[in-house]
């Protein structure tokens, strides 16, 4: 019988103990990257549930990029960067926003997506939900509508659902 997409990804993510300080335990999906079928799977399904409902992906940065760039090749549509705070070069909207451990601050370009166009947003993981409620935030500011979002891996445990009230979220592997 063939390996559904939960059981390959279950086998390819690597736990990293105490990563990246004491305590925390990180889900390294790089090897989910690095497998072409893989790849191909995660993206295919994350955009399958928003077929025809956006007109452009944004990725959160730095992860969510890769994920962002083969969505968009695939759906035929652009790619929107979802920076962290300083790295884009014109004026931006910027919100910040609470990590699992620490806090940051994440901004989009104010022109970059006509208002009243619809973007799907995606990034590997899905914890608190406060990365992806602050993306949702910086669209709400440029009157971009969020269709949904889309993440490998859920961390069910820390209830990021909650965070995003209201918005379909697609994940494909849920670990508590
Ligand atoms: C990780 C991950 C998500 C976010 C999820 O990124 O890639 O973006 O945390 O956590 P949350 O749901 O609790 O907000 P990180 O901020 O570590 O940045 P990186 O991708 O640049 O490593």
């Amino acid at each position: 019988m063939a390996e559904s997409l939960e059981d390959l990804l279950q086998r390819l993510c690597a736990v990293v103990p105490d990563y990246p300080e004491p305590g925390v335990t990180f889900r390294d999906l790089t090897p989910v990257f690095a497998d072409g079928a893989a790849l191909r799977q995660v993206v295919d399904a994350l955009i399958e549930p928003f077929a025809g409902q956006f007109d452009a992906v944004a990725g959160v940065e730095a992860r969510g990029f890769l994920l962002a760039a083969a969505a968009g090749y695939a759906s035929g549509t652009g790619v929107i960067t979802v920076r962290k705070a300083g790295k884009l070069p014109r004026a931006v909207y910027h919100e910040e926003y609470q990590l699992e451990y620490g806090s940051a601050a994440l901004e989009l370009h104010r022109d970059e997506l006509p208002e009243g166009s619809r973007v799907l947003i995606l990034d590997d993981v899905l914890a608190t939900g406060g990365t992806l409620a602050a993306a949702s935030k910086l669209f709400a500011d440029a009157r971009v509508e969020v269709v949904g979002y889309g993440v490998v891996l859920e961390l069910v445990q820390l209830h990021g659902r909650a965070a995003l009230a209201g918005h379909r979220v697609r994940s494909l592997l849920r670990l508590s």
